[in-house]
């Protein structure tokens, strides 16, 4: 098979189209480093992995109840909640936590679905650890 790259747009988005095709195969792997930046730039303001911050520590969340770290003082509704921690309720708590459980306390969200995907890929590769 031979690509046309330089020059032409159309050469260089079957470039693009190829390489995505690659990189999908290895998206999961890839994206456990991906999440770890993610969450050392925008979740870290809040949270740490082992220790309470403005929000619960986030180590072993994945597959962990709600609202269930002793220590951190949860919003009401945040507690009343009855789930567990999968990537379902993950993605849609990072996509509006204020739609998920009107009144929590966390006011953050992320917009893209493959930042979303990673950071839980993330969270959910250190579940256990
Ligand atoms: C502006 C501060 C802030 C940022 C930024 C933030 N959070 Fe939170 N987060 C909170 C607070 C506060 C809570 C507790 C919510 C409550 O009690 O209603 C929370 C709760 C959570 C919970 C529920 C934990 C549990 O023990 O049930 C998860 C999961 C979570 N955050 C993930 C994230 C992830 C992932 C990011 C980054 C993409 C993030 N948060 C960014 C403040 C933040």
């Amino acid at each position: 098979m031979r690509l046309r790259v330089a020059g032409s747009r159309r050469g260089r988005a079957g470039c693009l189209a190829v390489f995505g095709l690659a990189g999908a195969a290895v998206l999961s792997a890839d994206s456990v480093p991906r999440g770890q930046e993610i969450f050392e730039t925008k979740c870290s303001k809040c949270h740490a992995l082992d220790k309470d911050e403005e929000g619960p520590r986030l180590r072993g969340v994945f597959g962990r109840p709600a609202a269930s770290v002793p220590s951190f003082q949860y919003s009401d509704a945040l507690k009343n909640s009855k789930f567990t921690w999968n990537e379902t309720l993950l993605n849609t708590w990072l996509t509006d936590p204020d739609k998920m459980v009107p009144d929590t306390d966390m006011s953050f969200h992320l917009d893209s679905a493959s930042d979303r995907k990673a950071v839980i890929d993330y969270l959910k590769s250190l579940a256990g650890r």
